[in-house]
């Protein structure tokens, strides 16, 4: 069946034979209609758009796949490799001279066996790392090469849709991993470092990706030491910073500044993973180019959005790091203020890294500063459900046991310009909570004289339509709306218009660490922070921070796999708003 296409998931490295396999995840580059072409699609149709909810089930049944119809359904828009890719990433994998080494500083944590070498498997998979690659973990820990291959390979899983050849890939994955024990500030270790690369470029032209996947309070010596010792002296040098970036706005400016000492802010990548997600990378996909949704996206047609994150476990033995943090900085500053900015910005120039930035920012200075009153905090305690215990958060061994930290916050921001005024941003972070979700709702208003008030009683809120951007799991964009009970007379309800990612795509969605680990290689930096971005939603958030620290406020307990506590109906209430996944129907 040919459909319209011009698929590639990864970018400059593809080799040719991959070309096609992914349709989505276009970069700011790939929308450059270079090449557009027709791309044979081997999977069965599935329903698409739909209408359910019970008894009002409408599904689109399956179309044949001889239906022309399908066709359309189908129609995946997507770019040709484009040149500029290559461009972007600072050198052409035609050419046999140059290298990318990647370093994992840290590499015996959590985050490197969890996230950061799955992920570089996965773009090694893809055929989305160049020719002459070399991955290298770094770390105190004494391991030999053997021993981290054999770490790293207890991890590593291949895409379902392309198990072919995976033992095979891994051995030529593994074989290209290497591992070099050492210290953080000990600029001998780097230099013995940079000696091993050295060794594996082979006199071509090298580029250098360092991953601090390490505690903060190493950042600046660990920059240091490579930023002095082991920088590529022929191509790039770029450094992917974790969170979090300090706990406040003084904090924050002073590791900013300390990293600059060694860096250019061009070479610096502050990652925020909830950017890389695919939901989150196609939100101005969707708004910008649906003629439907620009129009009404402003104050006269949107009465709140709300950020909605939760976790149905606590902290389970890890409450340390979490505890001179809380939700507040770990979830709100970052993820979903990051969401939010991209949510409401004005259309940028282009797609262009700082265009977006730029735009993203004045968002974040158009915010008026969050009140204590516009805070809701609260923290999980034990429960007992069927026969089983689960502990509070002090029951956490470290955590302090008179903690204050919240576990869970909700809170009301105001955008204070033209196109926000007035219209309540709801967010919401928790742990220990009854589910585990990321979405981003957006609630219209109500429909001015609706003809059919009277089908909705007294609750107009159960009329208004709604838009969910479900970011995980099982991602999908539904958009609530009225419509009439199939029948002689005239009863209304609500459906859904339901574009679930798994019935529509049959590809795997990639983890939101490849499409930033590809990006950094690429030197696309759309998806990662400016350090004025960066001190915007500090700003916005340390004075808050400071004064339910100052004035030591008690956090409303709650029952570890609640809903959270009651004050966040409250907060909601306040602005004449409900949280929308806690409706009947969500
Ligand atoms: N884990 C996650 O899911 C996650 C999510 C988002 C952000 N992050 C951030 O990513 C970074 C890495 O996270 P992680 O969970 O992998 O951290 P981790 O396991 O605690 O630490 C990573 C490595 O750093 C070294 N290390 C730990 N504590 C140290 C200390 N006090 N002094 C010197 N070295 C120390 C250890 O390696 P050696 O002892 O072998 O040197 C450790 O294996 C952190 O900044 C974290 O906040 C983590």
């Amino acid at each position: 069946m040919p459909t319209l296409s011009s698929s590639t998931h990864c970018r400059s490295y593809c080799s040719s034979s991959n070309y096609g396999h992914h349709p989505t995840a276009l970069s700011p580059k790939r929308f450059v209609p270079s090449k557009v072409f027709l791309q044979l699609d081997r999977k069965s149709w599935s329903n698409v758009v739909c209408m359910q909810d019970g008894a009002l089930s409408a599904i689109v049944a399956p179309i044949e796949s001889k239906s022309p119809s399908k066709k359309m359904t189908e129609e995946v828009l997507s770019v040709a490799p484009p040149e500029e890719c290559t461009e972007a990433a600072g050198f052409d994998v035609n050419k046999d001279d140059s290298t990318v080494s990647i370093t994992v500083v840290g590499a015996s944590g959590d985050l490197a066996k969890k996230k950061i070498f799955p992920a570089l498997f996965a773009l090694f998979y893809e055929g989305c790392l160049p020719e002459h690659f070399t991955i290298f973990g770094y770390a105190r820990s004494k391991m030999t090469d053997a021993e981290l291959r054999n770490m790293v390979s207890r991890t590593l899983t291949c895409r379902i849709d392309q198990r072919e050849n995976c033992s095979e890939k891994m051995d030529q994955f593994l074989n290209r991993c290497f591992y070099h024990s050492g210290q953080y500030d000990s600029q001998d270790n780097f230099a013995e470092l940079d000696k091993k690369l050295k060794e594996h470029e082979g006199g071509r032209v090298s580029n250098r990706l360092f991953y601090l996947s390490i505690p903060p309070n190493i950042f600046v010596d660990a920059v240091k030491c490579a930023s002095l010792s082991s920088s590529s002296t022929n191509g790039w040098t770029r450094v992917i910073v974790e969170k979090p970036f300090g706990r406040d706005s003084e904090s924050s400016a002073a590791l900013t500044k300390s990293l600059k000492q060694y860096l250019g802010e061009d070479q610096i990548f502050r990652i925020d993973h909830y950017l890389g997600k695919e939901l989150v990378e196609n939100l101005s996909v969707l708004r910008f180019s649906n003629l439907i949704f620009e129009p009404l996206w402003n104050r006269q047609y949107i009465r709140s959005v709300q950020l909605i994150f939760s976790e149905d476990f606590g902290t389970e033995g890890r409450g340390g790091y979490f505890d001179n943090y809380g939700i507040i900085r770990d979830i709100m500053q970052n993820h979903l203020l990051q969401i939010l900015a991209l949510f409401a910005m004005e259309t940028p120039v282009s797609l262009d890294a700082e265009d977006i930035r730029n735009e993203k920012v004045k968002v974040l200075r158009s915010m008026r500063p969050i009140q204590l009153d516009d805070v809701v905090i609260g923290q999980y305690k034990s429960h007992t459900r069927g026969g089983v215990l689960y502990p509070g958060y002090t029951d956490d061994k470290t955590v302090p046991q008179n903690s204050l930290t919240p576990t869970f916050a909700a809170a009301t921001l105001f955008i204070d310009n033209a196109r926000w005024d007035g219209v309540p941003f709801l967010m919401k972070a928790g742990k220990a909570l009854h589910n585990k979700r990321a979405e981003i709702r957006v609630q219209f208003r109500h429909v001015p004289g609706n003809l059919y008030n009277r089908s909705f009683g007294t609750d107009l809120d159960q009329a208004t339509n709604e838009l969910v951007i479900r970011v995980q799991p099982d991602e999908a964009i539904y958009l609530k709306i009225n419509n009439k009970v199939p029948g002689l007379g005239m009863r209304l309800d609500r459906s859904n218009l339901n574009l679930l990612y798994a019935a529509r795509y049959s590809k795997e969605i990639p983890d939101a660490y490849e499409r930033l680990l590809l990006d950094a290689i690429e030197g696309e930096r759309r998806l990662f922070i400016r350090s004025d971005e960066l001190d915007a939603a500090w700003s916005l958030f340390t004075p808050v921070l400071k004064e339910l620290e100052e004035k030591k406020i008690i956090p409303e307990y709650y029952p570890y796999g609640s809903r959270g506590p009651v004050g966040a109906h409250y907060l909601a209430a306040r602005y004449k708003v409900r949280w929308g996944d806690l409706g009947l129907e969500q």
